[in-house]
């Protein structure tokens, strides 16, 4: 090396370090996104940061649902240390924006015209007082069940259309010896079928009036009282060792044919197309039966934090990628969810992700878009938690009928609010 070349690679180095200071390329990303499928949704996000020259720095706390992810999350921004982005569900968001910890993409969701094409319902929780804090990556909803197709062909079953019709095909599963229903007995997964099956027990204006207005009639009335019979139902048709069981464990029963069917978010689907399986050949989507036409939604957001300046280039850049619309399409294709953006054509999407895109657009339109209990989008973490507790306490038989269920929820829910 000669002494010229020396000085120019010190003097390069020397201008790299200043960048480095001035633009810092890298986007750190908290997440629970670590089974199969959310794996691979995610990387279709750090192919396209990748191509932009930003590095990925991963922060992966297993646990679905986020519970795990949310106190690592608590412990980085009370030292600090926030990451560029975090994955967050509804109202946490809202508390990190009121604690004034989220920074402000408006330039870019202005520029972008963001306001127009995100449902209103989704802007309540990417926005503070006007300014956008976080961005909607998809919409997952809840109120889906995952069907094998062939254990479905073996014992003659059709799309159950009731919760009754849904008893009657368990009860036929049950019958031929295959596990009738593929449950992840944990508190969120719990909490997130009683989401379904309290809409349909009651409809979605009763689900409505009790988990989004909290309104006490609703809470304690016989149709909730209903709401827990039929959960307690769908106890005959789980298997033995269904308690703490992970959620993709249970996509994989059915996935496998071990299970006809599982109740779940469709992040499920997910799982399916990690599989190499096929909707509609393979497996089958149907709405929870009784709430079709209604969408019990969760969205994931990528929470966006108070950055130091050398590090608000890439949030921004992570933020416009997030947003635009081939992405949106190529990630939800493999998440399983549907566009967070109305404006992105269902053409890449297999049947399930049409029937999704168009119910979000349909139950937008109509007021049968509401948030899920279970995953906090219908009331703060400590009220969702108070739901998810009594949920299992009931589902595993520590509190004992649908009247005690009915006055602990009552209890817990006032008690957490
Ligand atoms: C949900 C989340 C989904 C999926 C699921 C299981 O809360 O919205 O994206 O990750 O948990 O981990």
């Amino acid at each position: 090396m000669t002494f010229r070349s020396v000085l120019m690679a010190t003097a390069s180095l020397g201008f790299a370090f200043a960048a480095h200071a001035a633009d810092n390329k890298e986007v750190q990303m908290l997440h629970w996104w670590t089974s199969g499928g959310e794996a691979a949704a995610l990387n279709v996000l750090k192919q396209d940061l990748s191509k932009e020259g930003y590095a990925w720095k991963d922060v992966p706390v297993a646990g679905g649902g986020g519970e795990a992810a949310m106190t690592t999350l608590k412990a980085m921004v009370a030292a600090g240390n926030p990451p560029t982005a975090s994955q967050i569900l509804g109202y946490f968001a809202l508390d990190y924006a009121e604690a004034g910890k989220l920074g402000d993409v408006s330039a870019v969701a202005a520029k972008e015209k963001w306001a127009d094409v995100v449902p209103k319902a989704l802007q309540k929780f990417t926005t503070t007082n006007g300014k956008w804090d976080a961005v909607p990556v998809n919409i997952h909803s809840v109120n889906w069940v995952w069907i094998n197709k062939s254990v479905m062909d073996k014992i003659g079953g059709t799309e159950p259309k009731s919760f009754d019709d849904f008893l009657a095909l368990l009860g036929k599963a049950k019958a031929a010896g295959a596990i009738p229903l593929a449950l992840g007995g944990q508190p969120w997964q719990e909490a997130t079928m009683f989401d379904s099956v309290v809409a349909s027990t009651g409809g979605i204006e009763f689900y409505k009036k009790a988990f989004v207005d909290l309104d006490d009639a609703a809470l304690k009335s016989d149709t909730m009282k209903k709401s827990f019979d039929n959960l307690a139902k769908l106890r005959d048709f789980v298997d033995p060792n269904y308690a703490g069981r992970d959620w993709n464990l249970a996509t994989a029963m059915v996935i496998k044919g071990d299970a006809l069917v599982q109740v779940m978010g469709d992040w499920a689907k997910g799982e399916f197309r990690a599989a190499k399986k096929e909707a509609g050949k393979d497996f089958l989507c149907y709405r929870f039966p009784g709430t079709d036409g209604s969408v019990i939604y969760n969205t994931d957001m990528f929470a966006l934090f108070n950055v130091s300046a050398d590090r608000k280039a890439a949030q921004m850049a992570l933020a416009a990628a997030t947003m635009s619309p081939s992405f949106q399409s190529a990630f939800n294709v493999v998440k399983g969810s549907v566009p967070a953006r109305m404006d992105v054509p269902d053409t890449d999407f297999d049947i399930c992700g049409k029937k999704g895109i168009a119910d979000v657009k349909a139950a937008n339109s109509k007021g049968s878009f509401v948030g899920s209990m279970a995953q906090n989008y219908a009331q703060p973490p400590a009220v969702a938690g108070a739901y998810h507790d009594v949920v299992t306490k009931f589902f595993h038989g520590e509190i004992k009928t649908s009247d005690a269920a009915v006055t602990e929820l009552v209890k817990a829910l006032n008690n957490a609010k």
